[in-house]
């Protein structure tokens, strides 16, 4: 007896059959639509895979080279390995924090190639020749960027979990728009979640960042 589920359609094919297909092609289209919105996916730096030269790499761990806050680094990575992974556990950059691990609350949101990217979701080898800039860019000589002062200045953090990331959102908007309007602002930090609720002392320390002159 068939049920309504395994009619046939007028091209042949069962509507059962027509719903894996479209939810086989949803989960293809949809890799990208993880990113949090406000943070550039890493399929616009894809366009140039930087080591693989047609070898196919792992599951041993590859030397490589990331230049990070102008430094050219060295360490050895498994392929599988996240940029959020090695900054933290590798290079012992551990301002990038790690929330959701997938993409979702920003936490661990860096500059890479002038774009904000969750790092969680990024291949370490993917970062290869690019040019990374993580909350420890900001203060290399043990004084506090602007971004940085105006967020103490206008208690832009509780917890200060979501900080580092928010900021490098926050650095990256100004770096472009030295002068944001509140709305700008809330674009570029729209992908940061903050469960502590700051949003409006991290609009106040933007937007007065900019207008003291980033
Ligand atoms: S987006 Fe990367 S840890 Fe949440
Ligand atoms: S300050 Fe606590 S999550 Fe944002």
């Amino acid at each position: 007896m068939s049920n309504s589920q395994d009619k046939k359609k007028p091209g042949g094919k069962s509507s059962a059959m027509s719903r894996r297909n479209f939810i086989k092609g949803l989960g293809v289209t949809s890799v990208g639509v993880v990113a949090t919105p406000g943070v550039e996916f890493l399929s616009t730096l894809r366009q140039n895979p930087p080591l693989a030269q047609g070898k196919l790499l792992g599951p041993d761990a590859v030397t490589i080279t990331l230049e990070i806050n102008g430094k050219k680094l060295q360490t050895s990575v498994e392929p599988r390995m996240t940029l959020a992974d090695v900054l933290r556990d590798q290079l012992h950059l551990t301002g990038t924090k790690i929330g959701c691990d997938r993409g979702a609350c920003g936490a661990c949101t860096i500059i890479m190639a002038g774009k904000t990217v969750s790092s969680c979701m990024t291949l370490a080898l993917d970062a290869i020749g690019q040019s990374i800039e993580t909350i420890e860019g900001l203060s290399p000589a043990e004084k506090l960027h602007e971004i940085q002062e105006s967020f103490i200045e206008h208690d832009g953090l509780q917890c200060g979990f979501c900080t580092s990331g928010m900021i490098m959102s926050c650095k990256n908007l100004l770096d472009s728009n030295p002068n944001p309007s509140l709305q700008q602002v809330k674009v570029a930090t729209s992908g940061n979640l903050c469960r502590c609720g700051t949003y409006p002392k991290v609009f106040d320390a933007v937007l007065a960042a900019g207008r003291d002159g980033h």
